[in-house]
């Protein structure tokens, strides 16, 4: 029963027993139906449900109720008589008055609620830069963030030929996969940036690639949105997991020339 609120379920079945129990009326039937109906699609899952759904099954529900409530003579006289009787009776009055008043203030309080929904931005922000993992699992390797630093960063130094090589396999690992969210020039600007949020990250910034170390970046591109702790939400970031398109090669690579393209430096490990 996963996805189902259970404890809803039992009491709309109890509400059902209890109808049969009293040998309820055929429109006290149709409108428990149609009540229990819209408090399961209402309430009774606990997944997400769109709106849409609810209303779409609640709409041919209803149709089909009207359906049975007059597939024939009598039972169409079934299920009038007690409204022509609330109606008519004299002993009905003060029932009938309360409805009377009942019915309009349900739908005006129907309106006012539809109206006044407070166009609020979320109580709680989102961290740009949550607390990473104390360690990452890369393409089945685990990493230790605190010291873990990019395999390629002592090139610069040691072998300035060859760290060319790599920044030019991260130009190209950049330019094939990640222009179209951070941008051409890396101001998180890219063609599809428009249409999400949070916006794709502006590596130009001096407060983003700077204050990171290169490991917690590594973590973000392999690990992307998915691997976000709970702080990173409440809105779903576009970031893909590009450890299942890329080798860890291409991902440190694509890390060295991020920082080298905007001039920046990695904090140092260990430094907070
Ligand atoms: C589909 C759009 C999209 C693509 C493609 C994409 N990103 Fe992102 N990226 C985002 C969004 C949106 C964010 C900001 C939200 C977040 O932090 O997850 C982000 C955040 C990041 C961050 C975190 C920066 C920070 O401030 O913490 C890094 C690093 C990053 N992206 C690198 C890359 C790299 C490298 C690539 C290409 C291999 C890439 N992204 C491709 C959408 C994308």
């Amino acid at each position: 029963m996963d996805g189902f609120n259970l404890p809803l379920l039992l009491a709309l079945t109890a509400g059902g027993a209890v109808l049969v129990w009293r040998r309820a009326n055929t429109l006290t039937w149709l409108l428990f139906s149609w009540a229990a109906l819209w408090a399961f699609f209402k309430f009774g899952f606990t997944v997400p449900m769109p709106q849409s759904v609810a209303t779409i099954y609640l709409g041919i529900t209803t149709l089909a109720l009207v359906c049975y409530a007059s597939a024939s003579r009598e039972r169409l006289a079934e299920v009038t008589s007690p409204i022509v009787r609330l109606i008519r009776e004299p002993r009905y009055r003060l029932p009938l008055a309360a409805l009377l008043v009942a019915l309009p203030a349900l739908a005006a309080y129907n309106v006012h609620a539809d109206m006044n929904v407070p166009l609020e931005a979320p109580g709680f922000g989102r961290e740009v830069h949550p607390s990473p993992p104390a360690t990452m699992e890369v393409h089945g390797e685990t990493l230790d963030m605190a010291t873990a630093d990019n395999p390629y960063i002592h090139l610069h130094e040691d072998d300035p030929a060859a760290y060319e090589e790599h920044l030019e396999n991260g130009r190209r690992v950049y330019y094939e996969n990640c222009f179209w969210c951070h941008g051409d020039g890396m101001g998180g600007d890219g063609m599809f940036a428009h249409g999400l949020n949070p916006v794709p990250s502006n590596f130009n910034d001096s407060g983003t690639l700077p204050i990171l170390q290169a490991s917690f970046v590594h973590w973000r591109i392999a690990l992307g949105a998915p691997g976000l702790p709970a702080g990173g939400t409440p809105w779903d970031s576009a970031m893909p997991a590009w450890e299942k398109f890329l080798t860890t090669e291409e991902m440190w690579d694509v890390n060295l020339f991020i920082y080298d393209f905007n001039g920046f430096e990695p904090r140092a490990l260990g430094q907070h």
